[in-house]
């Protein structure tokens, strides 16, 4: 089956999973689009009512607005759900605000069998993973060339790095055995991302130890983020081959 149509299928499975009244989180890439694009038709059609949504990009930013799908921002969630309080300063503070997402949706370049991730090839890393962690649930779609045995045989890890210090974050990468890229655009120019960082694109191959990597990739000054995503995934929605899609939560495996 056509790869579009799988991510679609995918996809479209996922927006099942919104209801009405939610806080959703949007990922970023050519699979959420299709996401972005149903959510659309149900409000339209008065299917889903009262959404909020939080976007992962800029571009994901521009595709909800030109599809009429309403947007928030973590500041606002707090002023809208939490309590104003004068303290003893006479002050007034905001309290017992709940900064939750009901629900993220959004695509990964690899998945394991643990449904850890490799995520970061359309450089909004950093963002979704700030969704990610404010997410009740994270749901990932995918289509069946997603799913590997171990992270790393089929991406490099996307590591967004301050541009002062791409020069030292890039030995560091080299000192841990990654073959290492800094990302450009299709001109030639630095890919910058949303937040003004520069992406090096981590090739470590085979990943034996995920965790033990991520742990090596956050210690590090100049590091914003890294496109590892340990234990975060709820369920994965994959789109196989023959046109099936099969749904596994954190624990049963159809791998
Ligand atoms: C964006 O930075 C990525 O994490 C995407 O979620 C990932 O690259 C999947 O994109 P596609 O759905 O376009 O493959």
């Amino acid at each position: 089956m056509n790869a579009d149509l799988l991510k679609k299928l995918a996809a479209e499975k996922a927006a099942e999973e919104i209801s009405s009244g939610m806080i959703v989180g949007l990922g970023t890439g050519s699979t959420v689009q299709f996401t972005l694009e149903k959510i659309s038709t149900k409000i339209k059609n008065g299917e889903l009512k009262n959404i909020r949504c939080i976007p992962s990009s800029n571009n994901t930013e521009k595709e909800a607005l030109r599809l009429g799908i309403p947007l928030t921002n973590f500041g606002e969630l707090i002023m809208n759900n939490g309590e104003l309080r004068i303290n003893d300063q006479n002050s007034l503070s905001i309290i017992n605000y709940q900064l939750s997402i009901d629900i993220t949706i959004d695509g990964a370049d690899e998945v394991d069998e643990s449904l850890n991730l490799i995520k970061g090839g359309g450089g909004a890393l950093l963002r979704e993973k700030i969704l990610a962690q404010a997410s009740k649930r994270l749901v990932i779609i995918v289509d069946e060339s997603k799913l590997s045995k171990h992270l790393g045989t089929k991406w490099s890890v996307p590591v967004e790095v301050i541009q002062f210090a791409a020069s030292v974050e890039q030995k560091y990468l080299e000192s841990l055995g990654a073959k290492v890229l800094q990302r450009k655009n299709a001109d030639g120019k630095d890919y910058i991302t949303d937040e003004n960082n520069f992406i090096l694109d981590a090739n470590f191959g085979e990943i034996k130890n995920p965790e033990e990597l991520a742990v090596l990739l956050n210690q590090r000054a100049g590091i914003v983020e890294h496109g590892i995503f340990i234990g975060m995934t709820s369920e994965l929605i994959c789109a196989m081959n023959d046109g099936s899609v099969n749904v596994k939560q954190s624990a049963n495996s159809f791998m």
